[in-house]
């Protein structure tokens, strides 16, 4: 039997270091909310894939679509055959996402591939070239993506240049405010800085699209306060701007509701999506306005394995599982509990400098010092290393890489959920200074 240890030394030799790597196991197989690996040690998954199984691993109904579509047909590429799964996912994901407009969708296969799909359509809709991004933003890593990407090392570090005619403006971290301001006094300056920017960085009627995480993800579960949307697109429909809401992370249901935009009664002229949309399958999806989604010429848009109809049919068995067995309520629930399970490791230690969170996208930053907020890095991966040698699998977030993300399947049972609790208390009692 391959050993981890064993698996480690081939993958080494066999495979870059660049694609990282943030647990040393191998697995064997996965099951809900729990992994087992190549030994058969089991581990409580808070990590999800990074939020990709919101309706856990393994999962039946899912399974049982992927198996009847294999049995059809696994691949046809929309562009020369055409096939139903395709158009029926379409047309469910106009129906779901957020707008009462007219909508269409187009499938592509990862993240990143929407963020560039979505920007080509308002680029080509407006005739404009820039793009505007923010701050602690991830939008994925090819060319354009990995421009729109905030974080320097080590996604960025010596792959310029990068595509031009990307702007960067704050996001609504609060707790680290650009500005130094304060809520609710600082009357969301973030946002409404905006319209100053477009005098000092680029004209608005160059600006083709402005893209948006509703809680930032990768970028460490920042939650901007109620208002702060509502601003951006206001200013953006004044100007003509495309409004993008890159859901990759936040939708399906992560934030307890299907899409976070809800949370902020904002409808985007575009909805990006990729991650739990096929539960584990690579899929993205790009939904918006239909006179945006039109606008690109025939053979504009596309790709050979675009829209996959087992991709497809995955994702139809996700959307008919949130309501067969009320997910988004299952989140909310999750959400609570660990925010509530957080709140209390702030009041017990000061490593712990800020709690935030939506539904079940609750998150810790993790600092050295309350008052400098110098971010706890090393502590972080400390914590990290330590829940895994305990049976629970995390992972961390931040542009420093001091947030604690929990992104655990939205199916894990109330068991599950505590003993992965347990599990993050049981560490920061021994490596947490008190
Ligand atoms: C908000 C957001 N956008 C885009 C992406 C890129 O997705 P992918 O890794 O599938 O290209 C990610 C991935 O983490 C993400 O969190």
């Amino acid at each position: 039997m391959k050993t981890n240890q064993s698996l480690l030394e081939e993958r080494n030799k066999h495979i870059p270091q660049g694609p990282f790597n943030v647990h040393p196991i191998f697995a064997g197989k996965a099951v809900g909310a729990i992994i087992t690996d190549v030994e058969g040690k089991e581990y409580i998954d808070f990590a999800g894939g990074i939020g990709t199984v919101n309706v856990g691993h393994g999962n039946e109904e899912v399974l049982h679509a992927i198996r009847d579509q294999i049995e059809k047909y696994v691949h046809m590429c929309f562009h020369v055959v055409m096939y139903e799964p395709y158009v029926e996912l379409a047309k469910r994901l106009n129906a779901l996402t957020p707008g009462t407009f007219p909508k269409k969708t187009m499938f592509a296969n990862s993240g990143a591939e929407a963020v560039e799909n979505a920007i080509k359509i308002a680029r080509h809709a407006t005739g404009r070239p820039a793009t505007i991004a923010f701050e602690d933003a991830f939008h994925g890593r090819t060319l354009l993506a990995l421009s729109l990407t905030s974080k320097m090392k080590p996604y960025k570090f010596g792959f310029s240049p990068y595509a031009p005619e990307v702007y960067r403006v704050p996001y609504a971290y609060c707790y680290r405010c650009a500005f130094g301001l304060e809520y609710p006094s600082c009357k969301i300056h973030c946002a409404n800085f905006l319209s100053e920017f477009f005098h000092t960085h680029i004209a608005a009627e160059q600006v083709a699209a402005l893209i948006v995480e509703p809680v930032l993800g990768e970028g460490g579960f920042v939650v901007p306060p109620r208002e702060y949307f509502k601003v951006l697109q206001k200013i953006c429909k004044n100007n003509g701007i495309v409004f993008i809401a890159d859901e990759v992370q936040t939708g399906f249901g992560r934030t307890a509701r299907m899409f976070a935009m809800e949370h902020y009664e904002v409808e985007p002229d575009i909805t990006i999506m990729a991650k739990s949309l096929a539960g584990g399958l690579p899929l993205s999806a790009i939904t918006g306005r239909t006179e945006l989604m039109d606008h690109p010429q025939v053979g504009g848009l596309g790709g050979t394995f675009s829209g996959n109809p087992v991709a497809c049919r995955a994702a139809i068995a996700v959307l008919d599982l949130f309501k067969k067995r009320d997910i988004l309520t299952k989140a909310k629930r999750i959400g609570e509990r660990v925010l509530e399970k957080f709140k209390k490791f702030y009041d017990q230690y000061s490593i712990i400098g800020d709690v935030r969170g939506l539904g079940a996208m609750v998150g810790m930053e993790l600092v050295v010092d309350r008052r400098t907020k110098e971010p706890a890095t090393a502590f972080t991966k400390r914590l990290v290393d330590s829940c895994r040698e305990k049976g629970l699998l995390m992972i961390s977030a931040g542009t420093h890489s001091n947030i604690s993300r929990p992104l655990m399947p939205l199916i894990i049972t109330n068991g599950q959920l505590e003993k992965g609790l347990s599990i993050i208390e049981e560490a920061l009692s021994e490596l947490a200074p008190g």
